[in-house]
């Protein structure tokens, strides 16, 4: 056989291979286990007008009428109140554990007939295990037993990954203090190659 017959064969064959994605766009791939896991605990205390020695979020904006000590409303939407934070992870609940990063960003409360929040923000870490920063953004569904959100992002030790972290609530204490628990899973792991 002709070596052009036999190559014009071979992708005859190969092409009934095709599964028709991951070989058109070499960048698919289809993965079921994270290169990179972790969970950590985010604690918020929110500022209320006489916490400010421990308290480490804030209401920046406010709508009409509510104010910047108390979330608007009654019930859990607090439609249009947004919160700048600076909050610690720990590698477990304990609020008073060394931080492992810290949290700092925003979150928005928009749900007006369900409770949720968008939530923007990077976890910056320091620590012997890890330094570096992931950026995270999505909806937080806050009464959904687990919420997925998207890890967009990461420099440092996790320079260009991304993947999911899944919020669960852990703690709600009073109108000022909430926890959740933050698994991490990252599904793509890049390694900056300096030379
Ligand atoms: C923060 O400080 C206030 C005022 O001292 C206190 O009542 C509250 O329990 C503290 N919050 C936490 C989560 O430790
Ligand atoms: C803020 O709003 C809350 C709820 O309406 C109210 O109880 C509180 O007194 C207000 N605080 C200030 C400083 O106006
Ligand atoms: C990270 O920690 C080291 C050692 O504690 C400190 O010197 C450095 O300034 C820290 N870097 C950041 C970005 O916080």
């Amino acid at each position: 056989m002709a070596p052009f017959s036999l190559i014009i064969l071979i992708s005859i064959v190969l092409s009934f291979l095709d599964d028709g994605s991951a070989s058109q766009n070499p960048y698919l791939r289809h993965v079921h286990r994270p290169c990179k896991s972790m969970v950590v605990y985010f604690h918020d205390i929110r500022y209320n007008g006489n916490n400010d020695q421990n308290a480490t979020s804030r209401i920046v904006g406010e709508p009409e009428g509510a104010n910047k000590t108390s979330l608007v409303g009654v019930g859990l939407t607090h439609f249009g109140d947004l919160i700048a934070f600076d909050d610690p992870l720990t590698e477990d609940n304990n609020l008073r554990s060394p931080p492992a990063g810290r949290a700092q960003g925003f979150y928005l409360y928009d749900g007006r007939n369900q409770p949720a929040s968008w939530h923007g923000f990077s976890m910056i870490f320091n620590s012997t295990k890890y330094k570096g920063t992931l950026t995270l953004a999505g909806l937080n569904v806050i009464l959904a037993k687990t919420r997925d959100i998207s890890v967009v992002g990461g420099t440092g030790d996790f320079f260009m990954h991304r993947g999911i972290a899944t919020f669960s609530t852990d703690a709600v204490e009073d109108e000022t203090y909430f926890r959740l628990r933050i698994q991490i899973k990252l599904y793509e792991c890049w390694k900056l190659m300096n030379h």
